[in-house]
Order: structure tokens, then sequence, then C-alpha cells
């Protein structure tokens, strides 16, 4: 049976200030994702958060990119955004830069990652969702997880697992794509992806095309030609027996890279893999974080959740993760804690050297 698993999400609202998605919202998404469940719109869903960014992973047999999924998520999203707007909670409808729906969610704001496939005899998945960072956080673990045999064993100790994948790469500012094998390509794709403000992997797949992952790599900000809030990504990867392993994909998360978000979109920190309970980015609005859940797909029914990050095996992220957190925040605001100019997604920089580009003197 052919089953399309859509993951989309958006920051409709949040309290207090950007930190956290409050239950009376999921609760909102749960009923509205009940009723197309009742009437067979969905197969199932799970509703969850992660920070302030609400995500809806749904199932169903009606391929990506479809507009009742789509509308569905727009119309729930509508919905939580006036609970929202009644709490007066902060940003509320952030991720709704337009309300006129049009089949579609692309460039609309919500996040979406999505991808069908023939569900295997047994079909794990991985859903990894992060806050207060930007799609291409996932180029370093996914390419780690699909790539690097120092982290993937399977790479070249199982035999369906030794031809590699295809990575599917967008460069964002000129909004182009290209496709690069590994491990034939793998210097090239590195040279691409090691570039984060510009090129962020969208989904990878098996040499013959069977899909492997997909990440929301919207670009929210330069869509809209403002700053509205970072595109805080999810990511879907299928797992096991011919995929990497689900101890193989939580192993890319075990070191606490530096990813581009945090406060104001605008500094660079660790990214923390943590427990659902502990998705709160409340130091700095931050630092940012990534949970995973792990489910077995039965007939599209989502049989889980398993909180992945929840385990003591990741304390040691965390810690290392905590006292760089420490380290980086001591910078204050100087590089390369805060982006570099080009990079900075928050408007009031330029604004403050607007105000003073008269007082300077030729030297
Ligand atoms: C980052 C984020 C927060 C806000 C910050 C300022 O993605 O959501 O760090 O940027 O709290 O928010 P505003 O400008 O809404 O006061
Ligand atoms: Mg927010
Ligand atoms: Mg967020």
């Amino acid at each position: 049976m052919k089953v399309t698993i859509s993951v989309i999400k958006a920051d409709v609202g949040s309290l207090p200030g950007h930190s956290i998605a409050p239950k009376e919202l999921l609760d909102v998404a749960r009923e509205a994702l009940d009723v197309a469940k009742e009437d067979h719109t969905l197969i199932d869903y799970y509703v969850t958060r992660c920070g302030d960014d609400i995500e809806l992973i749904m199932t169903h047999n009606k391929g990506v990119g479809h507009k009742d999924i789509h509308g569905l998520a727009f119309r729930t999203f509508e919905s939580i955004t006036k609970i929202a707007q009644d709490l007066k909670l902060y940003g509320a409808g952030q991720d709704l830069l337009s309300h006129a729906f049009s089949g579609n969610l692309k460039g609309m704001g919500p996040g979406v990652a999505e991808m069908e496939f023939e569900e295997r005899k047994s079909e794990p998945i991985v859903i990894c969702m992060a806050d207060k960072t930007e799609p291409a956080a996932y180029n370093l673990p996914l390419f780690k997880i699909f790539a690097d045999p120092f982290n993937t064993a399977g790479l070249t100790i199982d035999p369906t697992m030794i031809d590699g994948f295809k990575f599917e790469v967008y460069d964002v500012k000129d909004q182009k794509k290209i496709t690069l094998e590994t491990p034939q390509e793998m210097y090239e794709l590195l040279a691409l992806i090691g570039t984060t403000g510009r090129y962020e992997i969208k989904s990878i797949s098996k040499k013959n095309g069977e899909p492997a992952a997909a990440v929301s790599a919207e670009k929210l900000n330069m869509m809209a030609g403002r700053y509205v809030g970072k595109d805080d990504p999810v990511c879907i990867i299928r797992g096991q027996s011919g995929f990497p392993a689900v101890g193989e994909i939580t192993e890319g998360f075990a070191f606490p890279h530096l990813v581009a978000g945090w406060m104001r979109g605008s500094h660079s920190g660790p990214l923390m893999p943590v427990g659902q309970k502990d998705a709160n980015p409340t130091r700095f609005d931050g630092p940012p974080r990534v949970i995973a859940l792990g489910f077995q797909l039965a007939n599209g029914r989502l049989v889980g959740p398993v909180d992945l990050f929840a385990d003591i095996s990741f304390d040691l992220t965390r810690e290392k993760a905590m006292e760089i957190t420490d380290y980086m925040r001591r910078h204050g605001p100087f590089e390369p804690h805060r982006l570099p100019e080009g990079e900075l997604e928050y408007t009031s920089l330029p604004h403050v050297i607007e105000k003073m580009k008269d007082r300077f003197k030729k030297i």
C-alpha cells in the first residue's frame, strides 16, 4: 500500500514571548485532525510541538502536495490562530503570511516535509523537529547519517546500503536545485552544504529513487521579503533494512554542532537534542533544540511514538551543548556568536547603521 506522510508545521503563537506553544493550541489541532480522521481525509495523525512551533504529523494516501491535506493544515493553523489571538499569545498567526489559500502551502509560511512510498513489511520512521534554527541545521547530521561511515556502520557493512544515496540540495539564494550522489560526489556535496546560509539538503533518496529523508526547506524570511521568524525545520527519515538504522539516525545528533538561529534569528549556537519535556527554549530564547519521535507505520497508522532523545545516552551531548552555550554567550554582540552581517535576518542592525550613515567620514 502506498502511504504519504506529511509533516506540516507553523508557529502561530506562544507564551511567554516566543517560548512555548501551550496545550490549549495543541488541543485545537487535535480536534481538527480528529474530524479529518473520522471523514477519512487522514489515516492517522499525531500533534506535538517543539518550542513555539506546532507540528501536525499526518498520514494519508493522497500523495505529496495535495490540496486537501495542505488545506486541512492551513485551516487548522487558522483555527489555532483564533485561540492564540483570544489569549493574546505572542506572535499569534506569525507564520500565516497570507490568508488566501489557493491549493498548496508553498510560499505561504508553514514548513512542509512530505514523502510518499510503498509501506514495507515493517516501516520505522523518525521525525525530527527543531526550534530556533533553520533548515540547513540538518545538513551536518543528514550528511553523517547518510554518507559518513564513521557515523553509519551500515554504509560499509550492509550490502543494501553500500551503493550510497542521492542528495537533493536547494540553493536558496539563486532558487535552484541540484542532485549529488554519494560516495562518488561526497566532496562536491560537502563543498556546497558546508555553506549553511545558502545550501540546504531538501531530500535524500536511494539510488533507485526510493525516498529516504525529507526536510522542510522553505525560506520563510526570503519568501516574505522581510524577517518574519526563522523557518524552524522538520525532517522525516525512514529507518532500517536498506536505510540507516534508528540508532544510526540518532547518532547523527550526538554532536551538538553550531547552527544559525537562537535569539532574534541572529546568533550561532549549539543544536541541543532533547526529550519532548525539555523542548523549551528559555535561555536567550534557546539554545536551539531538536526533538526526535520514532514511529512504526502499520498500514498508515502511526504506532508510537518513542521520544528518542529523552534517553540518558544523550546526557553528555546536552552537557557539552550547555558548555558551548555558556562559551558562545560570553561573546555577547561579537561574531561568531552574533551572525555575520550578511546572514543577519533581523532588521534592527541595518536600521542602526542607517541612522549613523551621515556621521561616517572618509579615512
Ligand atoms: C528567534 C525568535 C526569538 C525572537 C525574539 C525577539 O527565532 O523567535 O528569539 O526573535 O524573542 O522577538 P520580537 O522581535 O518578536 O520581540
Ligand atoms: Mg515565535
Ligand atoms: Mg520557533
